[in-house]
């Protein structure tokens, strides 16, 4: 058949509030054309985030009832750990609220002043996690990532002979080597698992661990099954274990590739950071058989490790991120390409040509999204990174707006939907205009700045 189904069926539904285009183009301008200060009711299709945004499933909200709430020694923190190591076999499990916590115990640990942090990309709370530390957090990806039409099936590889000439000049700054999967800044493009299998190599032979940065860990393995030779036949459960098997430990965020609305956890096989790890998980989040979570929590996210791994699934995750990609792609708009796993990412400066950079091309687009169709898109670009440390403004090095898509919460209408919105935008894209801002604060700005259209 080549209609992909949601292999789901609905038992519960969750009202969308309907709003007209008047009601829209005043809710933006109250909320200052960002996309942040929109109240979520006021949205009807949010593609503002894949992470925490997951429908959950009937045995999941059946698990909670199960959870233990006790401070110490919960069976719920046991099942949790059951599930996770069944995946990742590391030999100290660390739950945290969510990724960036793992991310603070971890570069508390091992950051500091003159290291550095070698990464295919760095996630935006991974890369202040290792800036907070005073040391450096450098991306290194190779050349081909970052043309955004260029189709390669591994555009998330961390370059090798980069990450070699670190290691060779300035390998004692470097306290390990991290790798994200899949690469969400990089446009959600996977990593191979030669690459993988080369760079613990190249960490072997430097003494360097190699943690990976796991939120998209099962639509990374999926890719590996699809497009890397001699994997097409295994099954994505035995991927996912080979992925981990040649990693020394990893950061997770629980509300992506768990299934869970919150969550995360830290894990690694190294007794004495483990042990430092949870000195430091006392103080910030707590006991380590809790961690940052609820009894019910650790339950959720147990059997959503279950059911990441699902093929019916997955196969339905990548096609059905791909059909808005494709749909997109055959109406001429401008995206990164090939389609990644969680996201569509469009390429406004390319799609407007008529708006500079610094008159913030991606939020135009993303605001006449909301305009158009109640659609809430998030930007990716001179917003978000054009603010220099000296005050002064430029170029971020894409201008892109990314949508993405919440796992099991959509179905192919909305989608349809969210393609005639496209499709209308696109017919009348010459005559969006830029924004200025009218104010920011000194950090994050794109979080709550306001804009004004030129
Ligand atoms: N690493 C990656 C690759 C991520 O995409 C995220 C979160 C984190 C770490 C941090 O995890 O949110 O649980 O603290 N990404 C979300 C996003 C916020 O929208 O892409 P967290």
């Amino acid at each position: 058949m080549k209609t992909i189904i949601e292999p789901f069926r609905i038992k519960s539904v969750e009202p969308v509030r309907m709003t007209t285009r008047e009601d829209r183009e005043a809710l933006i301008s109250q909320a200052h054309y960002n996309l942040f200060s929109l109240r979520s009711d006021d949205v009807l299709i949010d593609l503002l985030t894949d992470s925490g945004t997951s429908a959950m499933s009937t045995r999941q909200w059946a698990a909670m009832m199960h959870g233990d709430e006790s401070y110490a020694g919960s069976p719920s923190f046991f099942r949790f750990e059951a599930a996770v190591q069944d995946l990742m076999p590391f030999q100290h499990i660390i739950p945290t609220h969510q990724g960036r916590a793992a991310e603070k115990i971890l570069f508390t640990i091992i950051g500091g002043e003159g290291r550095i942090v070698p990464n295919n990309t760095h996630f935006d709370t991974t890369r202040a996690n290792v800036e907070a530390t005073g040391a450096r957090a450098l991306d290194l990806l190779r050349e081909e990532a970052k043309n955004p039409a260029l189709e390669a099936p591994f555009k998330g590889d961390i370059d090798l002979e980069q990450l070699e000439s670190l290691l060779a000049t300035d390998g004692d700054r470097v306290p390990l080597v991290m790798l994200t999967v899949t690469n969400n800044s990089g446009g959600g493009q996977p990593v191979s698992m030669a690459n993988i299998r080369a760079t613990k190599a190249l960490c072997a032979r430097y003494g360097k661990p190699l943690f990976l940065d796991a939120c998209r860990f099962a639509e990374n393995a999926y890719f590996i099954k699809l497009r890397e030779p001699g994997y097409e036949n295994q099954s994505v459960k035995n991927i996912v274990r080979e992925m981990f098997s040649h990693a020394d430990g990893m950061t997770m965020s629980a509300k992506k590739d768990a299934f869970a609305n919150i969550g995360g956890w830290l894990a690694m096989n190294d007794d004495e950071m483990a042990q430092r790890a949870r000195n430091i998980l006392i103080l910030t989040e707590g006991f380590p058989t809790y961690g940052g979570l609820a009894g019910r929590d650790l339950e959720a996210i147990a059997v959503g490790l279950e059911e990441i791994v699902d093929e019916d699934y997955l196969e339905y995750r990548i096609r059905s991120t791909a059909y808005l990609g494709q749909a997109l792609i055959d109406m001429g708009v401008p995206i990164v390409r090939p389609v990644g796993g969680h996201a569509i990412y469009v390429d406004a400066r390319a799609m407007l040509p008529h708006i500079p950079a610094l008159a913030y091309p991606g939020q135009s687009l993303a605001v006449e999204l909301y305009r158009v169709g109640g659609i809430r898109a998030c930007e990716i670009g001179t917003v978000m990174f054009g603010r220099q440390p000296d005050g002064s403004e430029q170029p971020a090095v894409m201008d892109l707006v990314r949508l993405a898509i919440p796992r099991r919460v959509y179905t192919q209408s909305h989608i349809d939907y969210v393609i005639e919105c496209f499709a209308e935008l696109n017919a009348a894209k010459d005559r969006l205009t830029g924004l200025s801002i009218a104010w920011e604060p000194s950090a994050l700005r794109h979080f709550t700045a306001r804009f004004k259209p030129l």
